[in-house]
């Protein structure tokens, strides 16, 4: 990932002549948790080196004290269409407003996280380090765009903005007592170091019938140390589909048994392609890098500036072996070209088992994704090697990503209503066991969707025990395919839209889980509609009875 400047280190706040403080400000505005541990490393890393670091959610951070912040760093991702994560929201729009205050003491950095196979790659990163200078703000070191491999680049990042610090500090008049940096404490597994979890049973949730396939994986973390709580996710590091690492050698020629070096490590081209690096996605920068290596005229053609609109349709809906097809022939080493590739990323689950009830388990609920798309059938990577290949006794790369955004009230008192329609399903499997682990007296909601009863209600028995029992208060289904109209989750809610602004009146707290595009949006608007007609308010007023629940943790979602 390039940056976009060339780190210019000099060019740092020359005429400030104050004494300048080693207080640095580090917000983060992050949803499935990466940026927040980055922020948190990049925080030690400065402690270590004799800062007084902060770091706090941009959720948390009060935007009055802006204005006393000298050093700021921050750390955020990129989400959905370009959006901010839910908890960079609120400072986002203070930012962008009106009532964003001058900045001209400040000196920032941004680290932006994100994909570079979406349009709006790192937008939310690109936009607070615009604002931060056009606000009057003088950049420590120049931001930079990380793709999904972001540990070398956020590294840099901090020895930048590090450098930028010291330089400040020398300016001025007190003077740098910089500590040379002690590696960073890491627990035994982590997401560098995956752990081999032993696959213990693979179930399909669906009846015979169904258009769907969800698993059901248990997972043995025992010897691994790990640990988790209900609304963690767990990031999975799949193999390639054989098949398409085939096609890859037959259609390049390469010999699959030679040696390449891929991070580092001295492999076979087949093993580098089926575990270490993406086939099945294609970004902007992996063509660009494609063409220079290729003689292929149409290819070089398509990767002018002119034609981005041409390249963005290309890129869309095809993997690596469209391209390696469509612009042949690759007079190119496969270690030149396996340079250019991404290395396989993890994916994320919401884990749907609480440990506290399967101790030294973990459990994920897993929707197979299989589509066609420009005439060939294409796989969802670790979804297709869960339901078709993961057996019982073989392991996976597996880590905890904590996720702080997503959390049981701590009160286990406090009302919770949860919607999780088809796979968003799986973190509130996790909030059950462990609210009756733990014999938590709040009440608790549940609202759950998918297309067929008889086939598709996920872990229905476990639900009507939990009724049964009492550990959940109420349940609401939406089968969406059973009726001639469709019915969904956000129907439901409405239909009991006085007693949801009740327990809403009652603190309740409400955790959507799953679809972002269409779902988590409609019941957002949902709710939204709720809260104004029961608490009988206007749209504007709704909508800030809504923002306020979420700057407070009382409404919180995992969306994807
Ligand atoms: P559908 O596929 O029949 O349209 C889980 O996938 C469930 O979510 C399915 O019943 C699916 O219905 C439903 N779903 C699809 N779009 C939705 C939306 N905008 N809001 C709520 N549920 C939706």
């Amino acid at each position: 990932p390039a940056a976009p400047e060339a780190p210019v280190a000099g060019a740092v706040a020359q005429a400030n002549v104050k004494p300048v403080s080693k207080d640095v400000t580090i917000l983060y505005g992050s949803q499935t948790g990466n940026a927040q541990s980055l922020a948190e490393k990049s925080g030690k890393t400065l402690e270590e080196r004799g800062y007084k670091v902060t770091v706090s959610s941009m959720s948390d951070f009060k935007p009055n004290n802006l204005k006393k912040v000298e050093n700021l760093l921050i750390v955020v991702s990129t989400h959905g269409e370009g959006d901010p994560p839910d908890n960079a929201l609120s400072f986002h729009e203070f930012l962008h407003g009106k009532r964003a205050p001058k900045l001209d003491d400040l000196r920032f950095s941004v680290l932006s996280l994100g994909d570079s196979s979406y349009e709006f790659f790192c937008q939310t990163g690109k936009e607070f380090d615009q604002r931060l200078e056009d606000l009057g703000g003088t950049r420590l070191y120049p931001r930079i765009d990380c793709d999904l491999d972001f540990d070398e680049p956020a590294a840099e990042w901090i020895e930048g903005v590090y450098a930028g610090l010291s330089e400040v500090q020398s300016a001025s008049v007190e003077s740098a007592s910089a500590v040379a940096a002690a590696p960073a404490v890491e627990s035994a597994y982590s997401r560098t170091n995956p752990f081999k979890a032993e696959v213990l049973e693979n179930l399909n949730l669906n009846g015979r019938g169904s258009n769907k396939e969800t698993r059901h994986v248990e997972l043995s973390l025992e010897g691994s140390g790990l640990t988790y709580e209900p609304g963690d996710s767990l990031g999975v590091y799949p193999e390639n589909d054989p098949e398409l690492v085939e096609l890859v050698l037959e259609t390049t020629k390469w010999d699959g048994n030679q040696t390449v070096t891929v991070n580092k490590e001295e492999i076979t081209l087949k093993e580098a392609l089926s575990k270490k690096l993406e086939i099945t996605v294609l970004t902007k920068p992996l063509i660009e890098k494609a063409a220079q290596l290729s003689s292929n005229e149409e290819l070089k053609a398509l990767v002018v500036p002119e034609k981005v609109n041409e390249l963005k349709s290309y890129i869309d809906g095809r993997d690596l072996i469209d391209l390696l097809r469509d612009f042949g022939p690759w007079n190119v080493s496969a270690q030149d070209f396996v340079a250019i590739l991404r290395k396989m990323p993890s994916r994320l689950y919401s884990i749907s088992s609480s440990l506290a009830a399967n101790p030294e388990e973990v459990h994920l609920t897993i929707g197979a994704v299989r589509y066609e798309t420009h005439g060939r059938k294409r796989n969802g990577v670790a979804s297709i090697l869960t339901a078709e290949r993961l057996q019982p006794g073989d392991t996976l790369p597996v880590y905890v990503q904590n996720n702080q955004n997503f959390k049981l009230p701590e009160n286990p008192d406090t009302p919770i209503i949860m919607v999780g329609p088809g796979t968003g399903v799986a973190p509130f499997r996790s909030f059950m066991q462990e609210r009756e682990e733990i014999g938590a007296e709040g009440k608790s909601w549940m609202f759950f969707g998918d297309q067929h009863f008889v086939t598709d209600f996920l872990y229905q028995t476990e639900w009507q025990k939990w009724l049964k029992d009492g550990v959940l208060t109420k349940m609401d289904v939406a089968f969406s395919r059973d009726t001639e109209d469709k019915v969904y989750v956000q129907h439901r809610m409405k239909e009991h839209s006085k007693e949801l602004f009740e327990w809403l009146e009652q603190g309740a707290v409400v955790y959507i889980c799953g679809d972002e595009k269409h779902m988590a949006h409609d019941v957002h608007q949902t709710l939204i509609d709720i809260i104004e007609k029961e608490g009988g308010l206007s749209r504007e007023k709704a909508e800030s009875y809504l923002a306020d629940m979420q700057q407070t943790k009382r409404y919180q979602r995992d969306v994807y």
